[in-house]
């Protein structure tokens, strides 16, 4: 009998995987600074590991993968830094629809994309209309995203639709329909590398129930096997949703 101190930190099960990881990809500026670079290098390296971790998800079969790529409060950081993050994102998707054919992996994106230049609006619809032949593995980018904000954004249409006699009473379970994640299971793990202990206005309403994971490793650095790691931890935890 293989003993549980044997068993590497990295050692996973892969009949019992989350449907849902989520992602705050934090530490591309310090990553950058270690090694005296721009923190646009970092943030380059960080797309990258993306790429690296979202094909990996898919290999082991995992439903969905959510990750922040930018939030509705980092436009306050520099100009520069603002374009190169949406450069590196055009980059990314131009890449991506070449590809999307052979990968056959889904893209969502949540938030509030139409403040967005023009160039990666057409990226987005173009990636989101050839996405829906897909059935596979489902990446959703937060763009512009805020938990907060799409909170908000749900009580208005709410509020719209009761103003217009359509709707009357909303339950816990009507919430989810107002959300951009709308359709998608609430993530089962929530990964947040960088050191950080906060959720950052990531999926407010989504993360309820989510097992937190946290660890120093800056993103950058981020790989395979540190996914496992989390997915080992995940599946030490007890998930009791308030029950005993
Ligand atoms: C947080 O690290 C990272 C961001 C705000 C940007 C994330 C963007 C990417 C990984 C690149 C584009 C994404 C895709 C999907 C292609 P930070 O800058 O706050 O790091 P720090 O805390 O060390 O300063």
């Amino acid at each position: 009998m293989k003993s549980i101190f044997n068993k590497k930190a990295e050692e996973i099960d892969f009949g019992n995987l989350p449907r849902h990881i989520a992602i705050i990809m934090d530490g591309n500026g310090r990553w950058a600074k270690k090694r005296k670079m721009p923190r646009t290098a970092g943030h380059a390296v960080g797309a990258e590991t993306f790429r690296k971790v979202a094909t990996y998800c898919k290999n082991i079969g995992l439903d969905y993968l959510t990750v922040y790529a930018f939030s509705t409060e980092n436009w306050k950081r520099p100009q520069e830094e603002v374009d190169a993050i949406m450069g590196l994102l055009e980059k990314y998707l131009l890449e991506s629809i070449e590809k999307m054919e052979r990968d056959k992996v889904k893209m969502k994106f949540f938030g509030d994309v139409s403040v967005l230049s023009p160039r990666l609006r057409e990226l987005i619809a173009r990636t989101e209309e050839i996405s829906k032949r897909f059935e596979g593995c489902q990446v959703n980018i937060c763009l512009n995203y805020g938990g907060r904000d799409e909170l908000v954004r749900a009580m208005r249409r709410y509020a719209r639709e009761v103003s217009e006699g359509r709707e009357n009473n909303i339950e816990e379970e009507d919430v989810g329909s107002y959300l951009f994640s709308a359709g998608i299971p609430d993530p089962d793990l929530l990964i947040r590398p960088g050191g950080e202990y906060r959720l950052s206005n990531f999926l407010m309403w989504q993360s309820a129930y989510s097992e937190l994971y946290f660890t120093d490793k800056l993103w950058p650095d981020f790989d395979e096997k540190e996914i496992n790691r989390a997915i080992a931890e995940f599946q030490r935890r007890e998930r009791r949703y308030g029950g005993v």
